[in-house]
């Protein structure tokens, strides 16, 4: 049974959601599934803006069948290559076999090495090219590296539609809504459109940059990403977080306290440091346990906060594993301008904190708090005014 849905007159969301997926790329939850977003443009020529994953296809074909209603396909614009939106393509060619493939260059390029035959089919475009679909004119932009090299993204002249690629997705099925206004952006995209952001495209800040200001120069009425909800208003609020998160810019003045204890003695003293933190007034302290929480939502509360401490115990003269990957991951993921705090524990040979220091001086613009606490094991009573001063020094950088 085919879902569709209009975003103007003559453009259709073709796309479906997977709910069965367990991890995005193979890497990140998705609790709330997913969207693979489509597009379907009715003009004099009819126009397919990207595919989908190959696990929708299904839904897919049916909801092309049912917009087109006999018509042929004429075109289907390819912005993003990637498997999660590229699979269908060849699904598309055997379907219509007339179908003029419309890229760039890389695209096509990646076409050929997954091997799809595409012979004869494509037309190469670049930045700044227009075409015209009848009444509908489009403009291509160039978007290196949101999210891979071959990345563009449609705008569409006529009615402001940009066809956005990766950029303003997010996880999370649509559930019937498919327009930001039909989602609570507060509690039900910010999170994971966060989550989204910063682990798939949080690396390349300085490109989505780039993307922003030529989007600038644009009279956008609809912004349509490849995964989550269409925007069709509130662009205020949907550029200023991207604009933040790339940036590297913290959203809120807060602290995260991430901990790596296996016996629970780390875990008292970052529960003792946010206790302190509180009472000293610094309410809007977040705790995650580093064994307990993928890394996926630690990088994303990351990109939030201003302020982070990591406590951890010292393993085999290492950081533990866990927070080792977590801060190997804020380093791949190109975090930068964060104050951090560290706290190390060790029963013989405290190592973590001067580890962990050396992994944050390999990260731009990060400031290392100088007060740095090394616990013996545990916590005494003796420690309190040593935690008292790092609370301190902490509430005192935020200043
Ligand atoms: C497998 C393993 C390896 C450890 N390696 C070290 C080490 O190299 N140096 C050290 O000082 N402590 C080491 N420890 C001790 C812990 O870091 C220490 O007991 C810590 O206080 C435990 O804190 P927790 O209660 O938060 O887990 C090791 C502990 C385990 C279980
Ligand atoms: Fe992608
Ligand atoms: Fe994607």
């Amino acid at each position: 049974m085919y879902c569709v849905r209009n975003i103007t007159e003559d453009l259709y969301w073709v796309g479906g959601n997977d709910r069965r997926l367990a991890l995005f790329e193979n890497i990140h939850p998705i609790s709330r599934g997913v969207s693979y977003n489509s597009y379907l443009l009715l003009d004099k020529k009819t126009v397919l803006f990207d595919t989908v994953d190959w696990s929708i296809c299904r839904t897919f074909i049916e909801n092309i069948q049912h917009v087109l209603a006999g018509r042929p396909l004429d075109y289907m614009v390819i912005n993003h290559m990637e498997p999660d939106h590229a699979a269908c393509i060849e699904e598309i060619l055997l379907r219509y076999p007339n179908v003029k493939i419309i890229a760039s260059e890389k695209a096509v390029l990646f076409m050929h090495q997954f091997g799809f035959h595409i012979d004869g089919k494509q037309t190469i475009v670049k930045e700044g090219d227009t075409m015209s679909f009848g009444k509908h004119k489009v403009v291509f932009v160039a978007a290196p590296m949101v999210h891979w090299p071959e990345a563009m993204v449609t705008f569409d002249t006529t009615d402001g539609v940009l066809f956005t690629a990766d950029a303003f997705g997010t996880f999370g099925a649509l559930d019937g809504k498919l327009f930001n206004d039909e989602w609570n952006s507060e509690r039900d995209w910010i999170d994971e459109g966060r989550r989204y952001y910063t682990n798939i495209v949080g690396k390349y800040g300085p490109h989505v940059q780039s993307l922003l200001k030529k989007a600038g120069g644009l009279d956008i009425k609809y912004i349509c990403p490849l995964h989550g909800p269409v925007w069709r208003n509130n662009f205020e609020y949907l550029l200023d977080k991207y604009d933040k998160w790339s940036r590297y810019e913290p959203e809120e003045k807060g602290v995260m306290i991430v901990y790596a204890s296996m016996y629970g003695n780390t875990e008292a003293a970052a529960n003792d440091l946010a206790t302190k933190l509180v009472k000293k007034g610094m309410t809007n302290v977040v705790m995650y346990d580093v064994s307990q929480t993928h890394v996926s939502y630690l990088i994303s509360e990351t990109f939030k906060y201003s302020h982070i401490v990591l406590a951890s115990v010292t393993y085999n003269l290492n950081i533990y594993p866990p927070m080792l990957n977590y801060l190997s991951d804020m380093k791949a993921l190109n975090l930068q301008k964060r104050t951090v705090a560290l706290i190390e524990n060790g029963s013989w040979a405290p190592q973590s904190g001067k580890l962990m220091r050396e992994c944050l001086e390999d990260m731009k613009e990060m400031t290392i708090l100088e007060k740095e606490v090394s616990l013996n094991s545990s916590m005494k009573d003796d420690d309190q005014d040593i935690f008292n001063d790092l609370a301190e020094s902490i509430i005192e950088s935020m200043k």
